[in-house]
C-alpha cells in the first residue's frame, strides 16, 4: 500500500494514539481485580420483593436470580471478577441437611479451582448461621468463604442486600480473609460462622457476635480485622461430606417452665440418633425430663447438654452428672450449632469421650 509523506505522518500518529490508547488499556486491565469470586446464590430476603417500597416486612423471599443480584451492583467489578451460580432458590427456613451436603461439595469442587479464589453465598438470614457453620466444620480450604444476607428485600427503601453484597465479595476477594474460617458480612461486620447469630426478627443489625465479639468491620473498600477464631475450622477439621449423602438424626428439645417429657420421647422414638437439649439455665434438666434422657442415652441416642441462653459456657459437670450419665455438654455453642456438630461428630464416631472433645476442639 503507497502512503503519502502527510498519509504516513497521519498513520503514525494514529498508530501513536492507538499505542497510547493499549497502554492506557493495559494499565485498565491492571487494574482490573486479579481475584476471581463465584457467588453461589440460595434465596433469602437478599433475593426477595416486597409490594411497595416500604414493605420491609410481609414480602416474598427467593424470587430474584443471582443475574439479578449481581447486576444490581455494577460496583462488584471493582473488586472482583464475579460469576453467579444458582445453588436454590429458597426461603432459608427450608434449608435441609441435603442442602448443606450439596452446597458443601459445591463449595469444595470451586475452591479446589485454582481459578477460584472465594467464595460467596447469599442466604436468607433466618438459618445463616447454621449453614455458616455447616460450611465453616466441612470446607476443606483455607480460601474465604463468606456468607451474605439481608435483612430487607430489594425492593424496600435502604434494601440492605446491594451493601452487603458488595462488602462480602470485598472479603472474599481479600488476602486478610484467607484462613479465618467462614465468615459472615453482614452491616459492615464481619463475624465467625462459629459464634455469631441473629439477634432481631426485622433490623439491619441483626447479626452480632455478643460476648465472644466479632472479628472486625468492612469500612472504606477495606476488611478490617481485630480477632480471630480460636477453634478449629474448614482445612483443619476431621469431617469429610464427600461421600456422604445423608446425615444422622439430630434434633432439638427446649426446656421451659412445666416441660415434660412428650417432645423428647416422640423424637426418640422417630429414630433420633442424638438429642440436643436446649436447657433453661446452665443447662439444667427438668425433673419430668431427666429420666427420659437417661433412658434415650441408654438405648444409644448421644445426648447433649445445651443452653437456651445463648452466652456462657455449659459447665461439664454442673448442672447434670455428665460423666455418671454419659451426657456430652455443648461449650458455648447455640443448640442449632450443636445439633449440627454433633450430626458431623456421628459420621465419625458413637463414643460420647471423643465427641465431647469434638466439641471443645471445634
Ligand atoms: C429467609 O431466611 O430466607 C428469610 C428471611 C431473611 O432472609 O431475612
Amino acid at each position: 500500500m503507497y502512503l503519502s509523506i502527510s498519509s504516513r505522518l497521519m498513520y503514525a500518529l494514529c498508530t501513536v494514539t492507538l499505542l497510547a490508547g493499549t497502554v492506557s488499556a493495559v494499565h485498565a486491565a491492571d487494574a482490573t481485580p486479579s481475584a476471581h469470586v463465584t457467588i453461589l446464590a440460595t434465596g433469602g430476603t437478599i433475593a426477595g420483593s416486597g409490594a411497595t417500597s416500604t414493605t420491609t416486612v410481609g414480602y416474598t423471599a427467593a424470587t430474584v436470580g443471582v443475574d439479578r443480584l449481581i447486576a444490581a451492583v455494577p460496583e462488584l467489578a471493582k473488586v472482583a471478577q464475579v460469576k453467579g451460580e444458582q445453588v436454590f432458590q429458597i426461603a432459608s427456613e427450608n434449608m435441609t441437611n441435603e442442602h448443606w451436603l450439596k452446597l458443601a461439595k459445591r463449595v469444595n469442587a470451586l475452591l479446589a479451582q485454582p481459578d477460584v479464589d472465594g467464595i460467596v453465598i447469599t442466604h436468607g438470614t433466618d438459618t445463616l448461621e447454621e449453614t455458616a457453620y455447616f460450611l465453616d466444620l466441612t470446607v476443606k480450604s483455607k480460601k474465604p468463604v463468606v456468607l451474605v444476607g439481608a435483612m430487607r428485600p430489594g425492593t424496600a427503601l435502604s434494601a440492605d442486600g446491594p451493601i452487603n453484597l458488595y462488602n462480602a465479595v470485598l472479603l472474599a476477594a481479600s488476602q486478610e480473609a484467607v484462613g479465618k474460617g467462614v465468615l459472615v458480612a453482614m452491616n459492615d461486620q464481619i463475624h465467625a460462622a462459629r459464634d455469631v447469630t441473629k439477634t432481631n426478627t426485622s433490623t439491619p443489625d441483626s447479626f452480632k457476635t455478643p460476648e465472644l465479639g466479632m472479628l472486625g468491620y468492612i469500612q472504606g473498600n477495606k476488611p478490617y480485622f481485630y480477632h480471630v477464631s480460636n477453634r478449629k475450622h474448614t482445612a483443619d477439621t476431621e469431617f469429610d461430606i464427600s461421600k456422604l449423602d445423608a446425615l444422622p438424626q439430630v434434633d432439638i428439645v427446649y426446656g421451659y417452665a412445666n416441660v415434660g417429657p412428650v417432645a423428647l420421647n416422640a423424637l426418640v422414638g422417630a429414630g433420633a440418633k442424638g438429642i440436643i437439649h436446649a436447657g433453661v439455665g446452665d443447662g439444667s434438666l427438668a425433673s419430668k425430663v431427666a429420666p427420659a434422657l437417661t433412658a434415650a442415652r441408654k438405648q444409644g441416642v448421644l445426648i447433649v447438654r445445651s443452653a437456651r441462653v445463648g452466652q456462657g459456657i455449659v459447665a461439664r459437670n454442673g448442672e447434670a452428672n455428665d460423666d455418671a450419665l454419659d451426657f456430652v455438654v455443648s461449650d458455648t455453642l447455640n443448640p442449632q450449632k450443636a445439633r449440627i456438630l454433633l450430626m458431623l461428630a456421628l459420621t465419625k464416631t458413637s463414643d460420647s469421650k471423643e465427641i465431647q472433645r469434638m466439641f471443645y476442639t471445634y
